[in-house]
This record gives C-alpha cells, sequence and structure tokens, in this order.
C-alpha cells in the first residue's frame, strides 16, 4: 500500500512507561486531547503500542468492518478473562453472527412492555425503601435498581433476593478492579494481592451462581418467558444444530449481567448528578413527570410522553458515555483514512473523545438536553456512539434507554436528591466510566413518605 502516511506518536510519552501516567491520573483529559494531533494517534501504555481513532467516519468505518477490526486488544482480552470467549460480546467475528442471530429474538420490541414493568417494579421496590432525609449511595442504590430488573429480566426471579447481595458485591468488586488490571503485564495481574484475589475471587462466584441456575433451567424445561428461557430456546434457521452451547449461553449470560448492569446504573447515577447541578431542567422535568405519571409508576406506555426524561437520558449518555473506550485488534493489513494498519495492531475507538469534539458539538462541555429537540438542528450522524454502531452495535440499546428513562421518571417523580455541601464529583473509571462516590440527600417531593 503506497502513499500511505505513518501514525503519529502522542507527545510527551516518558521511557518505558509511555503515556501510562496521564491515562491513570486524568484518562478523560488525556483521551481527549489526542484529537488534536491527528484523525489517528498512537500511544504507548507500558508494553502496548495503541492506535486511538479520534475521527467520527473513521471511528463508523472501523466499527462496520468488524471482520478486520475484530473484537481483541488489552480491554477485550481482560474482559474474556470473565465472559469467556463465547460471550456475545467477547466472541470473534466468525462466531459472533450466530449467537447474534440466537440472542436476538430475546431483544425482540415485543418482549419490551413485560421487561418494562419489571423495570418499574423493581424501582419501586428501591426507592420506596428511602427515607426522607436519608442520604443515599447513589451508584450503589443506582446499581440494585439495575441488578434486581437484570436479575427479574434474564431469570424472572430465579435469583432469589437472598441471593442478589452477594452476587452485586461481586459485580462490584469485579468493575472496582477492572480498569487497573486493563494494563497490569503478566505476571502482576496473578500476584496474591489482596486485589487480584478480590477479583478472582468475584468472577468465580458470579460464573458458579448463574452456571447454577442454567443447570436448573435446563433440567426443568420449563419456558419462563424471560431472556435466560429466550437463549435455552434459542434456534438458528439457518443451522439445523440450532440451541446455544451450555458454554455459550453461560458466557452470554454474564455477558449481560455485566454488560446490562454498570453501564445503565452509571447513566442514571450522572442524570441525577447533573440534574441536581441544573435546576431549571429539573424543575421542567418535574413538570414533565408530575403531568404524565400522575403519582403512579412510570410504565411502557408513558414513555412517547416522557420526552425531556429521554432527552436527558441521551444528552447525559453524550456527556458521560459508560462505555467511554474500548479495543479492536486489526485481523488483516488494512487501510484507515491515509494510514497503514498492520495486521496484529490494537486499535482504540472511543465514544467520549467523539462526543466531546468540538467541530461536531457547541459547547461539547454543557449538559444541554435540548440539543436533542428535533427542532433544533441534530448534530452530524455518527457523532452519538454511545452504544456503538455496526453488527457490534449494543444489543440491549433499547432496554437501556428504556430502562433509564422509565427509573429516572420514577424516581424524580417522587423524590429530589441534592448534593451534600461542598461535595465534589469525580468520575471513576472501571470498565464503565460512573461517578465515584456520590452522596445525596433525598427528599420527598410529595407528602407520601
Ligand atoms: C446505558 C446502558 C448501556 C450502554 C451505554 C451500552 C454500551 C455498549 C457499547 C458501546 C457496546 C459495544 C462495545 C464494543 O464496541 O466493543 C455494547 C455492546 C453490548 N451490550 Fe451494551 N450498553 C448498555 C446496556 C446494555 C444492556 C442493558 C445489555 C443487556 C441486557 C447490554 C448488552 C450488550 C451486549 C451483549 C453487547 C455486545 C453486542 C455484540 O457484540 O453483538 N448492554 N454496549
Amino acid at each position: 500500500m503506497t502513499g500511505l502516511r505513518s501514525v503519529p506518536v502522542a507527545p510527551k510519552a516518558l521511557p518505558l512507561v509511555g503515556h501510562l501516567m496521564p491515562l491513570m491520573r486524568n484518562p478523560l483529559e488525556f483521551i481527549n486531547s489526542l484529537s488534536a494531533h491527528g484523525e489517528l494517534v498512537r500511544i504507548q501504555l507500558g508494553p502496548f503500542t495503541l492506535v486511538v481513532i479520534c475521527d467520527p467516519e473513521l471511528t463508523r468505518q472501523a466499527l462496520v468492518d468488524d471482520r478486520v477490526f475484530d473484537k481483541g486488544g488489552p480491554i477485550f482480552d481482560r474482559v474474556r478473562e470473565v465472559v469467556g470467549n463465547d460471550g456475545l460480546a467477547s466472541c470473534p467475528h466468525r462466531t459472533h453472527r450466530r449467537l447474534r442471530r440466537l440472542t436476538q429474538p430475546a431483544f425482540h420490541p415485543a418482549r419490551l412492555p413485560d421487561y418494562a414493568q419489571a423495570m418499574s417494579a423493581c424501582t419501586e421496590d428501591v426507592v420506596g425503601s428511602w427515607r426522607a432525609g436519608q442520604i443515599l449511595d447513589v451508584c450503589t442504590e443506582m446499581m440494585t435498581i439495575t441488578c434486581k430488573v437484570t436479575a427479574a429480566t434474564l431469570f424472572s426471579g430465579a435469583l432469589p433476593p437472598g441471593e442478589l447481595s452477594p452476587v452485586l458485591n461481586d459485580v462490584k468488586t469485579f468493575f472496582d478492579g477492572f480498569y487497573q488490571r486493563i494494563f497490569m503485564i503478566s505476571p502482576l495481574d496473578r500476584l496474591p494481592t489482596s486485589g487480584n484475589r478480590a477479583h478472582v475471587r468475584a468472577r468465580t462466584r458470579l460464573r458458579g451462581a448463574f452456571d447454577q441456575i442454567i443447570a436448573q433451567r435446563r433440567t426443568d424445561g420449563v419456558d419462563h418467558d424471560d431472556l435466560l428461557s429466550a437463549l435455552i430456546m434459542a434456534h438458528d434457521p439457518e443451522d439445523d444444530s440450532h440451541s446455544m452451547t451450555d458454554a455459550e449461553v453461560s458466557d452470554t449470560i454474564v455477558t449481560f449481567f455485566l454488560a446490562g448492569t454498570e453501564t445503565t446504573a452509571a447513566v442514571l447515577s450522572w442524570a441525577l448528578d447533573l440534574l441536581a447541578r441544573h435546576p431549571r431542567i429539573e424543575q421542567r422535568l418535574h413538570a414533565e413527570v408530575d403531568a404524565v405519571l400522575d403519582g403512579a409508576a412510570a410504565s411502557h406506555s408513558d414513555l412517547p410522553r416522557l420526552e425531556l426524561t429521554q432527552r436527558i437520558i441521551t444528552e447525559t449518555l453524550r456527556l458521560r458515555p459508560p462505555g467511554w473506550i474500548f479495543t479492536r485488534t486489526v485481523t488483516a493489513d488494512t487501510r484507515l483514512g491515509g494510514h497503514l494498519l498492520p495486521a496484529g495492531s490494537s486499535v482504540v475507538y472511543s465514544p467520549y473523545l467523539i462526543h466531546h469534539r468540538p467541530d461536531l458539538y457547541d459547547e461539547p462541555e454543557a449538559f444541554d438536553p435540548d440539543r436533542w429537540d428535533p427542532k433544533r438542528p441534530q448534530p452530524p450522524r455518527h457523532a452519538l456512539l454511545p452504544f456503538a454502531t455496526g453488527a457490534r452495535k449494543c444489543i440491549g440499546d433499547t432496554f437501556a434507554m428504556t430502562e433509564a428513562t422509565l427509573a429516572l421518571a420514577t424516581i424524580t417523580a417522587r423524590w429530589r436528591l441534592e448534593h451534600l455541601p461542598g461535595q465534589q464529583v469525580r468520575p471513576a473509571l472501571g470498565l464503565a466510566l460512573r461517578p465515584r462516590r456520590l452522596h445525596m440527600r433525598a427528599t420527598p417531593r410529595t407528602d407520601a413518605h
């Protein structure tokens, strides 16, 4: 391939560690700074060389060509430690289409009204336990909602309430140590430190709990009308060996639990944080939920009228995309933009970087849900990719939007959450971007509490 430029190296690399320090110290600032250096920029993270795609059109091209830009690279190598190679999010291109065909029916739009009922019931359950004046650990409360929703829609309650709490702790432990592990060189990741031990214990227990549920379901043979039944009964019209193997069901269940809980909890936590900082938007939201819900929990049929609520979720997904960085591995020599990428290269794409480009968004750091008002000029296509695009696009995108919208409406119809005086909210980077230590005081909006 002639006429191709080499990919420029981002400035300020240190010997041996490269750009590891800024990436660990202030990852969001670091990732955003890269677009000033070109459409593709090379970074060095200890032993890893990665090419970061800074341009929205090139990001789209890489995502759409998922045979050449296949799942892999440092993030997915770590993800595979827990979700295996056979899960929908981690499997390679060669096995992906069949798995996606088998799992897609579980997310058929016709199933959403039933899932929405579970979403509302779980949210009511959690917010109904809050007391006036209580200081809430918001991320934990939101994780409780999303874990309950996932357990209810995946297993229709096969995970008894007593077992939900240890699973929740294991999911949290897994996520807490994840970011540090991504760039940890072997054998450091196997040293018997308390962090490594807790991580391995959490992922082994999680797997054990889910495998037990799958085994029970395989034996009882009943259709429970939930996601797990949809997977176990999945039939591939293009392949007579039809159903999913135990390993595929198990990896996919763990994937759904991990992909669907922290992400949605993160967007809800950020939305509550941002609303408390923007009282005028909060007041308009209160007016909307009061008019639409009239005291009841939000239901699937309310969605078309929860317009502002949905725009708040979309804007939160833009400003603080839970999936902020992902890696790919290049499987054949290829060109991207004017550059040659040899087979074996590791590539990074970042919804966060794209969502914060000043050439794509006016005032990209401002929280402005009205930029999604269809009456206003809309940002260019591919400027918004919280759920990615192409064949590996999030399978749970509508599920997550429904869950987040219903939960935010139900929460804000009943409660107002305020920051504690002097509280600084910083991002914590796990696999998902979420607030670190967000404590807020809950005040009832009606006298019912
Ligand atoms: C706000 C919530 C969510 C966000 C921001 C989000 C984001 C994403 C993103 C960016 C990807 C692509 C990853 C990549 O390019 O490597 C993805 C894939 C995926 N997500 Fe989500 N997700 C969310 C919720 C969910 C939920 C609720 C589920 C399931 C119940 C789910 C299941 C998956 C799966 C299985 C994949 C892999 C799809 C495939 O490769 O075919 N996600 N998600």
